[in-house]
């Protein structure tokens, strides 16, 4: 029997009409076999079909191309299953597995995302800002014709409430991005479609389901405050705002106080660290992250911290610059007197010095010292001061 039955399935997947019929969204009743006649709700993700007598239907299944075949079992004559949200622009394939008396239904239903290959809107994205307002982004497909329209559609997969983007941005004309003031309609989780229209061709839709809390782009935290004592600062700040309720461990921050630190969230957000005193001024920025996913908000305002008073410390810099060149100049001043008196003392002292160092020509120490020993010579200061003096003079002296 079980030979019979396999060669009645082989003639009926043979029949040429029956092929056609396969993988065809519009399914028609064949002759003598009864079409299930299966219909797919997108809004609901509900897949329905016609009931028939003596009929047990097992299972039906959903071919989804990222998450794989998705097998919802039936419960006793009931004719139609719900599947859980997916995206579908990418197609998918329903299948309802039967038990029937009379002889197995081979029967498929694919949904297509029609149109034009390369028409549906490319890297979509949105995201949530200070925890009220949303952006959306999108480009043209690369095979969209320049008259292409797009439209966003955005739907709360808890209540299933539709509405479209209600100001959308445009580049020269195309819609590519949507700003939504009101988020109050939306779920955790929510669908967005991006379908369109064009005179020239049909356009794919791009649909996707996207979680609230991996959107979120958060506020930098508040009310940030610096204590400091003689030894240490402490920077503390508060959690920023967000769209839900979320505990003080799903954040982290990054503190840049010259140079970066990560600081995970705790029971009490707070930042100890070593800075003795006299402290010069600082400022502290400070900037969120969800723990998990790293995708850091904006910077907050700079806090400053340390000495209130930084122009003293720059007068201070002054200061010793101009002392410092003060002082310079006196020595500098003292030197050249003192060449020029020394030149009227001893005017050919350069030749005695190229005379020692032709006998001596890389030890300085002994002509130091052969100098000092010599009571014929000037005493060690002299010598000092007209080498010193020989090396910045080089070039006034030769002419
Ligand atoms: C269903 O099965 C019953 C009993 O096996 C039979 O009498 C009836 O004709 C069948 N109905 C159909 C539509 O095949
Ligand atoms: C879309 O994103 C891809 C990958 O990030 C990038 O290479 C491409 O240029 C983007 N296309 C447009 C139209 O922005
Ligand atoms: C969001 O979109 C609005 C409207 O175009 C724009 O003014 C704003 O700068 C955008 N904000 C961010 C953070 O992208
Ligand atoms: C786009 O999708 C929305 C929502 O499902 C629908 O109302 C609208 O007719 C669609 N537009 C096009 C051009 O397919
Ligand atoms: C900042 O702190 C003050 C006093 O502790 C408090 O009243 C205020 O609500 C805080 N602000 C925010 C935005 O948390
Ligand atoms: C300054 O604060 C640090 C850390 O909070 C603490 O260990 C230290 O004892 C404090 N020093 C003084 C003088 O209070």
């Amino acid at each position: 029997t079980r030979l019979v039955a396999t060669t009645v399935l082989l003639c009926m997947l043979l029949d040429p009409v029956i092929l056609q019929t396969l993988g065809h969204q519009d399914l028609t009743t064949v002759e003598g076999f009864p079409s299930l006649n299966m219909k797919f709700d997108s809004r609901r993700m509900e897949l329905s079909w016609d009931c028939k007598e003596n009929t047990t239907y097992l299972e039906c299944v959903m071919i989804h191309k990222e998450k794989g075949p998705i097998e919802i079992m039936l419960k006793e004559n009931e004719c139609h299953c719900k599947f859980p949200d997916y995206s579908l622009h990418e197609g998918v394939t329903f299948m309802v597995k039967v038990n029937s008396i009379q002889r197995p239904i081979p029967e498929t239903l694919v949904y297509t995302n029609s149109g034009g290959k390369g028409t549906a809107a490319q890297n979509f994205s949105c995201f949530i800002y200070n925890a009220n307002f949303m952006n959306c982004t999108w480009a043209k497909g690369q095979a969209a014709p320049d008259d292409v329209q797009y439209f966003l559609y955005i739907r709360d997969l808890k209540y299933r409430r539709e509405r479209e983007c209600p100001h959308y941005l445009e580049d020269s004309g195309t819609h590519v991005g949507c700003h939504l003031e009101d988020l109050s309609g939306l779920a955790y989780y929510n669908y967005f479609l991006v379908n369109g229209t064009s005179q020239r061709t049909g356009i794919q839709f791009f649909d996707s389901i996207l979680y609230w809390k991996k959107i979120e782009i958060y506020s930098p935290p508040n009310n940030i405050s610096v204590h400091c004592n003689v030894s240490h600062c402490l920077i503390q700040w508060e959690k920023p705002v967000t769209r839900h309720t979320l505990s003080n461990r799903e954040f982290k921050y990054q503190l840049d106080i010259q140079r970066l630190i990560e600081v995970s969230g705790n029971w009490e957000n707070k930042y100890n660290f070593p800075s003795p005193e006299p402290r010069a001024k600082h400022t502290v920025k400070i900037r969120t992250s969800d723990a998990r996913i790293q995708r850091w908000g904006s910077w907050s305002q700079p806090v400053e911290f340390g000495s209130d008073d930084p122009e003293a410390s720059l007068v201070h810099i002054y200061m010793l610059v101009v002392l410092g060149t003060l002082v310079s100049a006196l020595i500098i001043g003292c030197l050249l007197k003192r060449f020029l008196a020394s030149r009227r003392l001893f005017p050919r002292i350069p030749h005695v010095k190229d005379k020692w160092n032709d006998n001596h020509p890389s030890d300085h120490q002994v002509i130091w010292e052969k100098f000092a020993s010599d009571p014929q010579k000037a005493d060690n200061e002299e010598i000092v001061t007209v080498e010193e003096v020989t090396a910045v003079t080089a070039a006034p002296a030769s002419v």
